[in-house]
């Protein structure tokens, strides 16, 4: 189970004066996929990148660039992300009256869906469209910052997230975003989770660290 396990290192917890190298340095270090997060001020207290950097950044990953949109509305931003770069796009259902609309228009740009769920929100608000996403986002943080504890009571979150998941058979991707350690690296997984984000994890000690640091969380 361990080794189909994807970790995708959150360059929130980059050193911003250097993104270009930390993102080739995290891709060399074993990173599966780059983790943009993307702050409004409004959807979430925190402003952190637009898509002038996710260009900049794109010469630099040799991995898809997973960008996680924590913005409101997202609809009028979403193709100046795609151009910018980003592989996938995942968008909050809080962020704008019509997911379903916003997911099509992510795929008609040929790009991968994604949904994510707030701690707050309720599993069900995937199941009228996970036709549609390759990619199931559970937060187990409060979005806006890097840095808080893991939630344990979104793990049986998680856990209903893979059974509704499976009940497709499609390969719908099931990540997990927020706090993630060792230790509730191997919780996330048990549950279910098969794509791992984390910032203060992979980043923490400096580039010589990163190697070690994503391997530990792989299990
Ligand atoms: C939170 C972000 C996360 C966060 C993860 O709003 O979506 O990606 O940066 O950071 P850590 O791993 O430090 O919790
Ligand atoms: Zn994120």
């Amino acid at each position: 189970m361990a080794a189909s396990v994807r970790i995708a290192p959150s360059i929130l917890s980059a050193d911003f004066a250097r993104l270009g190298a930390e993102v080739e340095a995290i891709s060399k270090a074993g990173a599966d996929l780059i983790h943009v997060d993307v702050m409004d001020g409004h959807f979430v207290p925190n402003i952190t990148i637009g898509p002038p950097i996710v260009k900049a950044l794109k010469p630099h990953a040799k991995k898809p660039l997973d960008v996680h949109l924590m913005i409101s509305p997202a609809d009028p931003f979403v193709e100046a992300f795609a151009e910018a770069g980003a592989d996938g796009i995942t968008v909050h259902p809080e962020a704008g009256p019509h997911i379903h609309r916003t997911l099509q228009f992510i795929r008609s740009l040929g790009k991968r869906p994604g949904i994510a769920l707030n701690p707050g929100t309720p599993v069900d608000h995937i199941d009228c469209v996970l036709d549609l996403v390759d990619l199931v986002l559970i937060m187990t943080v409060n979005p806006g910052f890097g840095g808080q504890a893991f939630l344990t009571s979104q793990l049986k979150k998680i856990e209903a997230a893979a059974n509704r998941i499976a009940k497709t058979g499609r390969d719908i991707a099931l990540e997990v975003d927020g706090g993630i350690t060792p230790r509730t690296a191997k919780q996330a997984i048990s549950a279910g989770a098969n794509v791992l984000v984390a910032g203060t994890a992979v980043f923490k000690g400096g580039a010589g660290s990163y190697a070690a640091n994503i391997a530990a969380l792989r299990g």
